[in-house]
C-alpha cells in the first residue's frame, strides 16, 4: 500500500514512522508513506497557503489552489487512490472503515490546520472526510497517523501474529476483547482467573466469548 500525506508539518511524522511495527512494515515494503509539504504547491513568494475567510471571522483558511494542485500532481504520479480529508466534520473513524480503507492500494491523506479548508477543496476533490471524534485537534496530522497505524495492522504480514488483528476489539462484529492476563498469577491480591490456567481450551474459549459479550453490553450501556 502507498500512502501520501499532504501536510504543513511533515516533520511531525518522522519519529512516528521510524519506530516499532510501522518502521518494520515500511522496511519490508508492506507500506510506503510519502510526505508532501503543502507549501511546495504555493505560488506565493513566501510559500503562504492560507488566507482570511470571506465574510469575516477568526483565524485563517487553507486556500483551494495549493491543495487541488498538490492532489492532482500526486495523482499523476500513480493511480488516483482514495483521497481522504481529515476533518472533525467527517465520518467518525471506526474499525469497519479501517477494514474498507485497507482494500485500497493507495490513500492520499490531506491534513488541515488553522480553521480548516476553503469549502471548494471538498467540492472539487470530493474526498472521504474522516474525523477522529467530536473534538477539535490543532491539525489533521494526529488523525492521519491514526489512519496509517490502524490500516497498517491489517496488511497481511505486518504483525508478528495475524491472529492479533483478527481477535482485536471491533474486528469481529462490534464486540470488544475479553480481559487478558500475564505473569505473575497473583499481584496485590488480584489473581488470574483459574479458568485461564486450567489448560481446557474449550472452556477458555467459552469464558472469553462470554466476557466479550458482557464487556460489550456494559460499554454500550455506558456510551448510550
Ligand atoms: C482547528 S481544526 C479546524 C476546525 C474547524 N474550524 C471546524 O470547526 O470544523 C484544524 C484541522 O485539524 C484537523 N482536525 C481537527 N479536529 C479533527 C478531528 N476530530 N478529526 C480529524 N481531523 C481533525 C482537520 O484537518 C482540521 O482542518
Amino acid at each position: 500500500m502507498r500512502v501520501d500525506v499532504i501536510t504543513l508539518f511533515p516533520e511531525i511524522f518522522s519519529g512516528y514512522l521510524s519506530q516499532s511495527l510501522l518502521s518494520k512494515a515500511i522496511q519490508r515494503g508492506l507500506i510506503a508513506v510519502h510526505l508532501h509539504n503543502l507549501r511546495d504547491w504555493s505560488k506565493d513568494k513566501h510559500h503562504k497557503v492560507d488566507d482570511r475567510p470571506f465574510g469575516g471571522g477568526p483565524g485563517m483558511l487553507i486556500r483551494v489552489e495549493p491543495v487541488v494542485d498538490c492532489v492532482e500532481d500526486l495523482q499523476r504520479l500513480d493511480e488516483p487512490g482514495q483521497v481522504i480529508l481529515l476533518s472533525p466534520q467527517g465520518t467518525t473513524l471506526a474499525q469497519s472503515m479501517v477494514q474498507d480503507l485497507q482494500q485500497f492500494s493507495r490513500l492520499i491523506l490531506i491534513c488541515g490546520r488553522y480553521e480548516g479548508f476553503d469549502q471548494r477543496v471538498i467540492d472539487l476533490l470530493k474526498p472521504l472526510e474522516i474525523s477522529l471524534g467530536d473534538f477539535i485537534l490543532n491539525g489533521g496530522e494526529v488523525a492521519a497517523m491514526a489512519i496509517i497505524d490502524s490500516v497498517m495492522r491489517l496488511i497481511p504480514g505486518a504483525l508478528g501474529d495475524e491472529r492479533s488483528s483478527i481477535e482485536d476489539s471491533f474486528s469481529k462484529s462490534n464486540e470488544i476483547e475479553f480481559p487478558q492476563y500475564t505473569r505473575p498469577r497473583e499481584y496485590r491480591g488480584l489473581t488470574v482467573p483459574d479458568i485461564l490456567v486450567n489448560g481446557n481450551h474449550q472452556s477458555i474459549e467459552q469464558w472469553r466469548l462470554e466476557q466479550s459479550r458482557q464487556r460489550t453490553a456494559a460499554r454500550n450501556a455506558q456510551n448510550n
